[in-house]
């Protein structure tokens, strides 16, 4: 285990976005296997409990929304010196208009200064977490495009810059505290019976976060991963359909799952919009169109969701 003491001599990652469903996880994975770990936030103070595991700080994300590109790089490199590797974790799923525009900013926008910083630091190891479908041209939402985007801008200036990247393109991630499967136990408390459902037969190959997860630690030990960009699937294909009226049923609360019509699925994008938090936008809509599972042949990631889910889906109040 490793010794908050020694810290000083492990070699350090810098994480953004490490706050988060996913980050919280990779903490842990890289804590325990010897590394020490920075992670930045937009919000440090509201993470104590990060900040009091031993090898890990959280500092305050030194960017500011208006800031010119340069200065922010030139600020996040002070703060990456001495780290062997960066990590890219930053994600949203949704943005205040349908058009694109926070995606942009905050997937490609971001990813560009994370790299012109780890080039000005001398950081020569960037890890980046794009998602499976996402495609700068091709893909069908602005979360994919703009995914796709930041992921082949990250490979393009590692190439022309040194710095070796690996991309990790994940389909939904589950684990105790994802907002998927939890989401739809929470959700079915709440429907009387019957689950009215968007895009039920939408396809998903849901991969365990502490499988995405070591897979970030094998590509900073192996330098095989380099310029790959890994597709990351779990052992099993499912539908939307099914995986909800598992979470409503391990979660003690089983439900009929009602599949909506594509007509009333895009009517509810649209009404959900104005809910609090987004639940489900036009552009979530636009995602789930393209399927989320791998390729024939792509290597499987091990762990089943119904070997983890039903410890931490079946909590769930009731
Ligand atoms: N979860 C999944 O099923 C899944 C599947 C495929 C791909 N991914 C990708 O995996 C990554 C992590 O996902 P997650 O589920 O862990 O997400 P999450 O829980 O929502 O965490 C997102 C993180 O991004 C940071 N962040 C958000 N907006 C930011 C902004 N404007 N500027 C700077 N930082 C910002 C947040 O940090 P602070 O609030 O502390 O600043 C937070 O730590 C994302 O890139 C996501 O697209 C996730």
């Amino acid at each position: 285990m490793p010794n908050a003491a020694t810290s000083i001599e492990k070699p350090d990652v810098l994480i953004l976005g490490g706050t988060g469903f996913v980050g919280k996880v990779l903490i842990r994975t890289l804590t325990e296997a010897g590394y020490a770990v920075t992670v930045l936030s937009r919000q440090p103070s509201l993470h104590g409990n990060l900040a009091s595991q031993p090898s890990v700080r959280v500092l305050a994300l030194p960017i500011s929304p208006d800031a010119h590109d340069a200065d922010a790089s030139s600020s996040l490199a002070k703060l990456l010196q001495g780290h062997v590797a960066l990590v890219n974790l930053v994600g949203i799923l949704n943005e205040p208009q349908h058009n694109g525009e926070v995606f942009e900013h905050v997937h490609v926008g971001f990813t560009k200064i994370a790299l012109t910083a780890a080039h000005q630091a001398g950081v020569a190891r960037y890890l980046h977490m794009s998602a499976l479908g996402a495609d700068a041209v091709n893909g069908s939402s602005f979360y994919l495009r703009s995914k796709g985007a930041a992921e082949s801008w990250a490979h393009e200036f590692g190439s022309s810059h040194g710095i070796a990247v690996t991309s990790f393109r994940p389909s939904v991630i589950f684990g105790p505290g994802d907002s998927f499967l939890s989401r739809f136990a929470a959700l079915a408390r709440l429907m009387p019976g019957v689950f009215p459902l968007a895009c039920a037969e939408a396809r998903f190959a849901p991969v365990y976060v502490g499988d995405v997860c070591d897979q970030f630690l094998e590509a900073l030990r192996d330098s095989g991963k380099v310029g790959q960009r890994l597709d990351l699937c779990g052992p099993s294909d499912y539908v939307l359909r099914d995986l909800v009226a598992y979470a409503a049923r391990v979660s003690g609360h089983p439900r009929r799952v009602l599949p909506l019509p594509d007509w009333l699925a895009r009517l509810q994008a649209r009404a959900l919009e104005f809910a609090p938090g987004k639940p489900f936008t036009r552009d979530n809509y636009a995602s789930l169109q393209t399927a989320s599972v791998c390729a024939p042949g792509c290597p499987r990631q091990p762990t089943r969701l119904e070997d983890i889910a039903p410890a931490y889906v079946g909590r769930s109040p009731r």
